[in-house]
């Protein structure tokens, strides 16, 4: 058995059965065939303009590897675990069909430093996929925010009311978090874009290979510096890890607000249909099941930057077996995150916006009661005076249950003399919100503007 391996010259034993089936990584790294097939022929054509191989030769690598590809896409390849992961499968198909050229394949190469190629092209890819999946939801948000540029909620810290604010405000703040996390991947892909073949199995190679030459064929703007760390770096993916594991973070702060926005006692807004579940018991309930799977896919998207900095934690230089297990959490993470950011796309755009409850609660709670202690700071008073004596103001509206709104000017003056009737007008929820007029701040002009801002790439 061992005869048939591409690497059983050494071996007089065959393989355990089920050691092969533990130590075969083909169930997942399959999804690899087209980046391993594109490497391939790169390095064949590099071969023969090299002189390494005939160039006879590397028209029958390339032919045979496009027949392999189709194969594959075709559902015609027998994927075998005996010959253990996508690389060896791909080889052994190729010289079967081809024969001595497909032999001379891989020359120069190791499974270490094409894995570590393979790995790069395809997180590359699906980068930049995630990337547009993002303009997707910034774009949903934005959407969203431009239509409810004048609907007022109430702003919360621990919770509690706070402030008013607007809508549109609330999910320009989701805009800036998913900018970010752009960013951040489009900084990690710097890294992810390096081109690590030729670093062989850890030393380089004897053979005059041209990595820039690999390297333009790929589009790879530089080449790895050094084999040793080729080989044995997994940073990039790593990187990948902790940046989605923070748009997750960040998905799940989202879906934690919609859920609460979707109770009865909130009714901020309603989710369509299609992105909840009723319940099998209780014919009322309209279950926000979307948002509650998003924030529990994060868990799992933590996990897997966990398992991975743990896998590699201690592993001596260079390539170990260990880092097989880099696979598994990194496709899982890309289809979690790409399946979270487009679902929430398609939520939010759908998403149903109560402005009159909204409003309602964004008027409660003393949420404008800073607006009277700013009040009485224009009129001269230090700030900790003001706060003070609204203090006082809220305390009695507490104990004979009214709002601030109800007080009379003279109820008013009990606790400051500097206020005049001119206080009615400051502390309505659209004069809170607009005197906020800063840059960053909630005023509508400044929202409006920066959503002019985004909109223009900004
Ligand atoms: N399937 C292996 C992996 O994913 C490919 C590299 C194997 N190299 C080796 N020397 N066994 O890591």
């Amino acid at each position: 058995m061992s005869k048939d391996k591409l690497w059983g010259g050494r071996f007089t034993q065959p393989t355990d059965t089920f050691v092969e089936e533990f130590t075969a990584s083909i169930d997942f790294d399959k999804r690899l065939y087209h980046q391993d097939i594109r490497g391939s022929v790169a390095h064949a054509r590099m071969l023969g303009k090299q002189g390494i191989i005939p160039l006879e030769d590397v028209e029958q690598i390339v032919h045979g590897l496009q027949q392999i590809l189709q194969q594959i896409e075709s559902g015609n390849f027998d994927f075998s675990i005996a010959l253990e992961d996508i690389h060896m499968n791909i080889e052994a198909r190729l010289s079967a069909a081809i024969g001595e050229a497909g032999k001379r394949l891989h020359t120069g190469r190791s499974r270490n430093d094409q894995v570590a190629l393979d790995i790069r092209l395809y997180l590359r890819d699906e980068i930049t996929e995630i990337t547009t999946y993002l303009d997707l939801l910034i774009d949903a948000l934005l959407t969203q925010a431009e239509a409810n540029l004048d609907t007022l909620m109430p702003g919360f810290t621990h919770l509690q009311t706070a402030q008013p604010i607007l809508f549109a405000h609330h999910l320009m703040a989701y805009v800036e978090m998913f900018k970010r996390d752009k960013s951040r991947l489009e900084d990690c892909l710097k890294r992810v874009n390096v081109m690590p073949l030729g670093a062989g199995a850890l030393a380089g190679t004897t053979f005059p290979i041209d990595r820039e030459y690999v390297a333009e064929q790929l589009d790879f703007p530089a080449v790895t510096r050094n084999s040793l760390d080729s080989v044995s770096d997994r940073d990039f993916a790593l990187e990948f890890l902790s940046d989605a594991s923070i748009v997750m973070m960040h998905l799940s702060r989202f879906s934690e607000e919609l859920i609460i926005w979707s109770t009865s006692a909130f009714q901020f807004i309603e989710l369509s249909d299609g992105f909840c579940t009723g319940s099998s018991i209780m014919p009322q309930k309209k279950n926000p099941d979307v948002p509650e799977l998003v924030r529990g896919k994060t868990g799992r998207v933590y996990g897997n930057l966990m398992a991975l900095l743990t896998t590699m934690k201690s592993l001596p230089l260079a390539y170990n077996k260990d880092m097989q297990e880099d696979k598994e959490p990194l496709f899982d993470t890309i289809d979690t995150v790409k399946g979270s950011l487009k679902i929430f796309a398609d939520m939010i755009r759908e998403m149903r916006v109560n402005e009159i409850s909204m409003r309602r609660a964004a008027g409660q709670g003393f949420s404008t009661a800073t607006d009277v202690a700013d009040y009485l700071v224009r009129r001269g008073l230090p700030f900790r005076d003001a706060h003070e004596a609204v203090g006082k103001a809220v305390a009695y509206c507490v104990e004979n249950d009214m709002d601030i709104t109800e007080l009379s000017l003279a109820e008013w003056q009990l606790f400051s003399a500097k206020i005049d009737n001119d206080i009615f007008e400051c502390i309505t929820v659209e004069a809170s919100v607009n005197a906020r007029n800063v840059v960053g701040g909630t005023a509508r002009e400044r929202v409006w503007s920066e959503i002019q801002n985004v909109r223009a790439g900004k």
